[in-house]
């Protein structure tokens, strides 16, 4: 049986750090400040925004919240952007996509000061990461490499094979683990001999959106496998990209779902908010 890579330790680790860190700069007289925008009302997202909310409660971050309605306008969310760049209460702006189809997304992030853009969406951020330079890293693949260095995995010379090329997940996910040293592979829904490659990697992360896609025939006896998936099997239950039962004997280490990867993107949101800038 694989070791368990527990998110919700590691991610509880890394808030009670944030949460120091955050009394440290109160002591200063400095207070950091998140603004949460949702648009429209679809379930999940209102869950994502509720639990954000509660993670800022919990490290000592103050936060407000824009719950507008589905028939805003594009203007209307850019002019309210204005506002919180303006803010010097304000240190982070986060948009929680999807947006609703009459919308830019992409406009809309890219009006963001990338200063306060705390998901790392902005392409200026992106660049950061992509050529080495500080800025905020997207929070989702900050939160995995976070989960393999507290699990004692060192990522240098192995071979990492994404499954992804989102620019939430999967390319963010590539640069961190190039940044790791480890030689990175990404396939997507093209890719030929998909099975074939994965059974080469020494850690492989999921993030394709199908429900147990990824079986104990994709494995490398002692892989490492981390599931970025959040779907619901036949029973409407929740569940991974991986199929975790068939998975478990063959690797060496896997993050379940949920409990995995998921607690660990509002505690990378909440050390961006914080600055961003010290070791964890
Ligand atoms: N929707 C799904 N994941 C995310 C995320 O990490 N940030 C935002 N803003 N929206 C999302």
């Amino acid at each position: 049986m694989a070791e368990l890579i527990d998110g919700k330790k590691i991610s509880l680790l890394i808030k009670d750090e944030v949460k120091d860190h955050v009394s440290k700069l109160k002591e200063e007289g400095k207070e950091k400040a998140l603004a949460v925008i949702l648009v429209g009302e679809d379930p999940a997202s209102q869950v994502y925004v509720r639990n954000k909310k509660a993670g800022c409660e919990y490290v000592g971050i103050r936060s407000e919240s824009y719950e507008l309605p589905e028939d805003t306008s594009e203007e209307e969310i850019l002019s309210l952007i204005d506002r919180l760049n303006a803010d010097d209460k304000i240190n982070g702006i986060l948009v929680q996509l999807p947006l609703p189809k009459h919308i830019d997304e992409d406009k809309v992030l890219l009006r963001i000061d990338p200063k306060k853009d705390v998901d790392g969406f902005h392409p200026v951020n992106v660049g950061n990461l992509s050529i080495g330079t500080p800025g905020f890293i997207s929070c989702t693949p900050n939160g995995i490499i976070q989960l393999l260095k507290k699990s004692g995995i060192n990522a240098e010379g192995k071979h990492c094979v994404i499954i992804g090329r989102s620019n939430i997940v999967g390319k963010p996910m590539a640069n961190l683990m190039l940044r790791e040293n480890a030689t990175v592979t990404i396939c997507h829904s093209k890719t030929v001999n998909l099975k074939e490659i994965c059974k080469t990697a020494d850690i492989l992360i999921v993030a394709i959106g199908r429900a147990k896609m990824v079986d104990a025939s994709y494995v490398k006896p002692g892989a490492v496998v981390i599931d970025v998936g959040m779907d619901r099997d036949e029973n409407g239950k929740l569940c991974g990209d991986v199929d975790f039962e068939s998975v478990k004997d063959v690797a060496g280490y896997i993050t379940p779902v949920p409990g995995g990867v998921g607690p660990m993107t509002i505690a990378m949101l909440l050390y961006n908010t914080s600055g961003g800038d010290y070791d964890l």
